[in-house]
């Protein structure tokens, strides 16, 4: 299995396993809006145990999450929103759905600092529930009466974020983050500690963290052309 970000070729793959999978259906306008706006933030669980016969063969995508920001919340508090899970029945409980919501969540932490993550659930869809409860560690914030088009009321619910960041924060510290091969000079080990400082977090816990490249501001002025040399 291949849980990889969402492209926009995947989008007519996406809306067929929403529905198939879930009675709440959105226009395709409503998919590319999420992956264009928020790019980092959808995921696909891809079956790749049977092999393309063709480079055209489409990906046999079995499982999605798709994801957004809040634009302009009105608790004022960044987060992210999580519109729309489902994982095909051939594939369910194997820990996909569990593995595109980290991803997710992980994500909305990374690229845009969210706070907390958000989202709707039938009050009858027990699976769903077990999940976002006891495997995500959601809580319930209310009961939305009605919410869905047949009457249905929904859990809102809520998961706060913390805990990804504390994760990120410690993955910095243990130098687990890969980062890539060192490149040149500055990619040298003495450098990249150099640029390191030492900051307490609001835990009250001392961390080490990177505050720049050992560029010299010189390098970064721009020239003045229109001189002559
Ligand atoms: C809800 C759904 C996305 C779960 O997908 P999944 O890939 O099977 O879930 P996972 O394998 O990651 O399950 C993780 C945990 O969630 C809980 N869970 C998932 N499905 C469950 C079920 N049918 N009954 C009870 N608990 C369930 C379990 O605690 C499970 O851990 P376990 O297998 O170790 O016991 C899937 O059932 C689905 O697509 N349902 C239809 C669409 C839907 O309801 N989407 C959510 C809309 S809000």
């Amino acid at each position: 299995m291949d849980i990889r970000l969402l492209h926009p070729s995947d989008i007519p793959h996406v809306q067929h396993a929403n529905i198939t999978n879930l009675p709440e259906n959105y226009f395709m306008k409503y998919y590319l809006y999420h992956a264009l706006s928020w790019p980092q933030l959808s995921f696909v669980a891809v079956d790749v145990s049977r092999p393309k016969k063709t480079p055209y063969d489409y990906p046999r995508i079995v499982g999605y999450v798709l994801a957004k920001m809040e634009e302009d919340p009105p608790d004022g508090v960044q987060h992210g929103h999580i519109t729309s899970l489902s994982v095909m029945r051939t594939h369910r409980r194997l820990g996909i759905a569990e593995k595109l919501m980290r991803q997710s969540q992980r994500a909305m932490v990374e690229t845009f600092g969210a706070q907390y993550v958000s989202l709707h659930v039938r009050v009858s869809n027990n699976a769903a529930l077990r999940l976002y409860r006891d495997t995500l560690g959601f809580k319930n914030e209310k009961v939305e009466a009605k919410y869905y088009a047949d009457g249905e009321d929904a859990y809102s619910m809520k998961l706060d974020l913390g805990f990804v960041r504390e994760q990120i924060m410690d993955e910095l510290d243990e130098g687990d983050l890969d980062e890539g091969e060192p490149v040149g000079e500055l990619g040298k080990l003495e450098d990249r500690e150099k640029d390191k400082k030492a900051v307490v977090t609001k835990d009250g816990k001392k961390r080490k963290v990177r505050v720049g490249r050992g560029l010299g501001v010189g390098d970064l002025v721009e020239k003045n052309e229109s001189q002559k040399a």
